[in-house]
């Protein structure tokens, strides 16, 4: 096929991509969250679509614009993402988690706004852990041919924690990034190495997240066959 001219390899497969970041809720107006902008997962979602795949997208507060011919579900939790992902997940062929999830939810949610008292220090804010919902479908697949990717942002050893992560979660790839200066957080771009349960390791330069997006449907594909 000609250059720029996108093969329909993912035709008549269901993709799931989870994108952005979760908020967990201390009172009605403050949350705990991170810096995740969702760009990388919806790139993933419009390079699906465009390689004919049927793609739901499960974002978690991204503010971003639904991406044409995708079934978008929105999310604010961890709790509720993996909700929606395991109810998407049913029927898919494959499930990529992009989103960043909490690890961690404050024990309690508080009915009203949290005041302040004079003279008193404030209360510690107790965390308790979050599902974790990669390993939970890497285990247990619902159609036991599905594919599924997780990323990670790495600081250190990159590969070292990259392989020893892929190995904890269970999944068949998973992206590694380097989080540094310029790097990964609300950026255009990315780098990136994707590692492979079969001990396959596929270096992605930095660039546009489009391309990162491309590598991962084709390793993804390759896969699927
Ligand atoms: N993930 C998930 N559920 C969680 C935490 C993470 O599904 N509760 C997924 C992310 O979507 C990502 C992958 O797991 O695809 C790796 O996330 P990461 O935060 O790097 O992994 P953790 O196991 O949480 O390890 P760490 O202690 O390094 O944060
Ligand atoms: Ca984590």
């Amino acid at each position: 096929l000609a250059r720029g001219v996108t093969e329909p390899d993912l035709a008549g497969r269901h993709v799931v991509v989870s994108a952005g970041g979760t908020r967990e809720p201390l009172d009605p107006v403050r949350f705990l969250g991170n810096r995740s902008s969702g760009k990388q997962g919806y790139a993933l979602a419009r390079t699906a679509a465009a390689r004919g795949a049927r793609v739901t997208l499960i974002e978690a507060n991204t503010g971003l614009p639904d991406p044409a011919g995708v079934d978008v579900v929105r999310v604010g939790t961890a709790v509720q993402l993996r909700e929606a992902v395991l109810k998407a997940a049913s029927d898919a062929d494959v499930v990529v988690m992009a989103a960043a999830v909490a690890d961690f939810r404050p024990e309690t949610y508080a009915a009203g706004k949290i005041k302040k008292k004079d003279g008193q220090e404030p209360e510690p804010i107790v965390l308790v852990r979050n599902p974790d919902i990669l390993a939970e479908i890497s285990a247990d697949r619902p159609r036991p041919e599905q594919v599924v990717v997780g990323f990670a942002a790495e600081t250190d050893d990159v590969l070292a924690n990259g392989r020893t992560k892929l190995a904890r979660k269970g999944c068949d790839l998973l992206v590694v990034n380097e989080v540094g200066e310029r790097k990964t957080f609300g950026s255009e771009e990315n780098e990136a190495v994707v590692l492979g349960a079969d001990g396959s390791e596929t270096p992605v330069p930095y660039g546009p997240k489009e391309a990162l997006a491309e590598t991962v449907w084709d390793l993804v594909a390759h896969r699927l066959r």
